[in-house]
């Protein structure tokens, strides 16, 4: 009985952990967000990138925004123009993205910047 019940709280533990780990953090550049979902860099990134930054971003205007290597080394400039904060506010000559486009950028960087 003493048995189960020490392996029934190990088994909870585990569990507890192995949950917190997807959790948004302290030390996650975006604390603000929550991410329910795992973003992925080529279905839910690239296209966001691709429709609404590469345009003008392809090795011209200062940044080179065309694949995982260029676009998670740029996350912080990135976002903070999306945003318009600490960089002017992009896409440039029109609105900003919904939040919920952004949040999404976010998250994928709070997840480790995958190439997904
Ligand atoms: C219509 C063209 C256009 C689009 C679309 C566009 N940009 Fe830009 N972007 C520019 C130009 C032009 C500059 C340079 C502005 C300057 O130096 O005055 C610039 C500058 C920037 C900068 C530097 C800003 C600063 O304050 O240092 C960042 C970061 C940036 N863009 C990111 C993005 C992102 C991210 C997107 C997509 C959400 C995007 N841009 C979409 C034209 C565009």
């Amino acid at each position: 009985m003493k048995n189960s019940i020490y392996t029934i709280s190990i088994a909870i533990l585990v569990l507890a952990t192995s949950c917190l780990k997807d959790k948004v953090g302290d030390n996650l550049p975006y604390p603000e967000v929550t991410c329910s979902d795992t973003i992925s860099f080529s279905n839910d990134v690239l296209p966001i990138i691709q429709n609404n930054c590469t345009g003008c971003h392809d090795n011209s205007n200062g940044y080179t925004f065309t694949n995982h290597h260029n676009i998670a080394d740029n996350y912080a400039a990135i976002i903070g123009s999306m945003k318009g904060q600490g960089y002017q506010q992009m896409p440039q000559a029109s609105s900003a993205l919904p939040d919920s486009v952004i949040q999404k950028i976010q998250c994928w960087v709070n997840q480790g910047l995958k190439d997904n």
